[in-house]
Parts: C-alpha cells; structure tokens; sequence
C-alpha cells in the first residue's frame, strides 16, 4: 500500500526565514487535501530559515526540512531535494512567492493526465508576464533563453524557468547524467534526460518578491555558461578543468604586469620581480577560483587562508613539475615551444587535480 505522499514540492531556500510561513500557508490553501509535502532544501543559511522550517515541520508532517552544510548551489539543492523523497510527482517552486502557487493542483493534474512528462510554469508562453524586471535583466533573460536553444527545444518558451512539476521517472531518467550547476535545473534535465520530453506550459506572471532579496548575481551567468559547456563537452573535458585553465591563463596577464612593476617601476632584480609576480599570480588565481570554479565549495574567513597556504605550495610543486617536464622535452631536442606547452599541460593537471583536492576537497572543513 502507498502512504507516502503522492506529490513532493522542492523549495531550494537561502535566507529566505520571512517567506517560509507564508508560502507554507499558500500551499496548504492551493492543494487543499490532496497528498502532498514540501520538502525545503536550505543551505545552512545565516538567517535560520532552516530553524525556521523545523519549527513547521514539528507540528505538520507535510513540512520536511534539508539542510547542508558547506555547500551553495540552487540546482543541487533542487536535486538533493528530489532525491531525498519518494513522491510520484516532484515540483520546484521558490520560496520568496515570484512563481504562481496557485498552478500547482493544474500541473498535477496534468501530469495525472498520462501524456506529459514535465509541466513548466512560463513567463514567457502567451499569458505569462516577466513582470517587474528591469531592462537589464530582461535582456539578460531573452539571451540565457536563445543560448539555451542547443540544448532544450525552440517550443519551450522558458527554458530559464525555475518553476516546474515533472513524473518521478524523469529524475530517475537523468539523476546520474545531471550537471547540477549553478540556477538553471530546468535546462539541465531537459539536456540530461536521453530521449526528448512530452512537455505542456502553463503561464503565468512572475510576481514580485516578497521578502529578502535575490541571489542572482554576475556570476550565474558564468554558471550558466559553465552548465552550457558541460552538456557539450564535459564527456571529454571535465568542465571545473577548462575553468581552473581559463583562470590559470589570465593569471599570466598578472603575472607579467607585477614583473613590469617591480623590474621598471621600483628597479629591482629579476629573481625579486618573478618572485613577486609568482606569489601574485598564484593569490590572484587562487581568489578567482574560489569565486568562479569552485563557487558551490567558496572557503571564506580562516579557511580562505588556509585554502590559499594549500594553493600555493601545490601550485610551486606543479612549478616545479613544469620545469622538469619541460626541460626532459628540451633535452630530447623537441625545441623551446614544444617543450613550454609540454610543462604548462603537466603543471595544469597537477595543479588542478591537486588543489581540488587539498585546497576544495569536501573533507577540509
Ligand atoms: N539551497 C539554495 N542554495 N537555495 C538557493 C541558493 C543556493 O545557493 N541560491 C538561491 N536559492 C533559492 C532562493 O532562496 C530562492 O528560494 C530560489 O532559490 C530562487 O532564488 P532567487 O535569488 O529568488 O532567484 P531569482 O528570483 O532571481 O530567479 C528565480 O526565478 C527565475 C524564474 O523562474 C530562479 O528560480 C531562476 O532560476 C529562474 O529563472
Ligand atoms: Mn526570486
């Protein structure tokens, strides 16, 4: 016999205590008796929302409460969420009220339906409204949404939505094959699922926000872009190695602009000025994958120091990995250029390999 509830709605929370009562309430007025839970998915954030969802969990059962610790992430919220009920039908809502609730009972209805395997709340589908959004934001949106068209089909109107219900069988379709990068769940199971899904849209208008504030920022758009190389090539190329090599090969630029610095500018000796350029190089690249490659691990506070104490020493032993592998290549008369790149893959490898790690290693916290 089935006692479980029969649908599981996810809600990813960060800092988000003031809106848990109330999108508690609206769920419980939308799906009226029907078998349901909501399961918030909070990554231990500094305001106690997740205290906040215990205090309702300890008086209705339908209230279930994931907390992680150590770890960001709005995609792998959604997913650990998911995966850790057992419903028939799962949903992802916000939990700041900007998606329509009041779709909930029609999307379970149409999934009950038997034809479709996902429903996707829409701003975007005749109907559906993008609503206060400035300019900026608009255009950003429409961008993500063209982009996205590799790898979701042109019908999905909003392929960005984070506002959708979908059959059990499709995470159990694509739970091993999903990115769980960055916001964009949605673009992440269509792309991951192996054959395309029977989708229907629903639209509706993307409200306000109601308490707190967004976590969008500058960097989902590298997230999303790092989500995008993922589905393309990251089978062959894991996708946190081109970032760690994008960021590596800016950090040549600082390189060289502390080593000008420090030879012209205050007329010291070459041995100094590579010192300083190194030790720079390696900070700057340190602080920058921290914030981009390795977002959902950021070290902050005292582990920000001793994550950069671990970078740097892994990082002069791939130097050093770099110069006797260039130099064997030198000596077997393959010529400066091919030797360079040579130790350049090796140090890369090293470095990468190594600093995931010691320095972002799940065990150091
Ligand atoms: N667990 C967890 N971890 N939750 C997060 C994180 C995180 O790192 N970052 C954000 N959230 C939660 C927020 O608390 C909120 O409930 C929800 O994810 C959406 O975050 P917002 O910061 O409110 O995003 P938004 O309003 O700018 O954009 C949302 O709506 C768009 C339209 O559907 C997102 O869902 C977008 O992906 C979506 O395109
Ligand atoms: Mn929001």
């Amino acid at each position: 016999m089935r006692c479980g509830p029969e649908l599981s709605i996810i809600v990813p929370t960060f800092n988000e205590r003031e809106n848990i009562a109330e999108l508690i309430g609206r769920l419980v007025v939308s799906l009226g008796d029907r078998s349901w839970e909501v399961v918030f998915v909070d990554d231990d954030s500094p305001d106690g929302t997740a205290d906040v969802v215990r205090e309702h969990a300890a008086v209705d059962s339908r209230v279930r409460c994931v907390q992680r610790i150590g770890r960001r992430g709005l995609s792998s919220a959604c997913i650990e969420g998911m995966l850790a009920t057992t419903a028939r039908y799962l949903a992802v809502i916000d939990a700041d009220l900007q998606h329509d609730e009041r779709l909930l009972p029609q999307m379970l209805d149409a999934l009950k339906e038997g034809e479709t395997d996902i429903v996707i709340g829409s701003r975007y589908a005749p109907g559906g409204d993008i609503g206060d959004w400035n300019a900026r934001r608009a255009r950003m949106s429409r961008l993500a949404v063209r982009l996205s068209r590799v790898l979701v089909p042109a019908e999905v109107t909003d392929p960005m939505s984070g506002f959708f219900m979908m059959r059990r069988s499709v995470l159990e379709g694509s739970a091993h094959r999903l990115s769980a990068i960055g916001f964009k769940i949605l673009t992440d199971v269509f792309a991951s699922f192996p054959r395309p899904l029977r989708f229907k849209e629903l639209p509706y208008r993307f409200r306000v926000r109601r308490a707190g504030e967004s976590k969008l920022d500058s960097v989902t758009a590298w997230d999303y872009l790092m989500l995008l190389l993922d589905k393309l090539i990251g089978r062959w190329i894991p996708v946190r190695f081109l970032a760690f090599s994008i960021v590596g090969a800016t950090g040549v630029a600082v390189h060289f602009a502390v080593l000008t610095l420090v030879l012209q500018g205050l007329h010291r000796s070459f041995v100094a000025g590579q010192a300083a350029a190194l030790l720079c190089a390696m900070t700057f690249n340190y602080a920058v994958n921290n914030v981009l490659t390795y977002r959902d691990r950021r070290l902050t506070g005292i582990r920000w120091v001793r994550g950069w104490a671990s970078f740097v020493l892994a990082c002069s032993i791939g130097g050093i990995a770099n110069l006797g592998v260039s130099s064997t290549i030198y000596d077997f008369g393959r010529g400066w250029f091919p030797a360079a790149i040579g130790g350049i893959l090796v140090g890369a490898v090293w470095n990468y390999a190594v600093t995931m790690m010691l320095t972002w290693g799940r065990g150091r916290r």
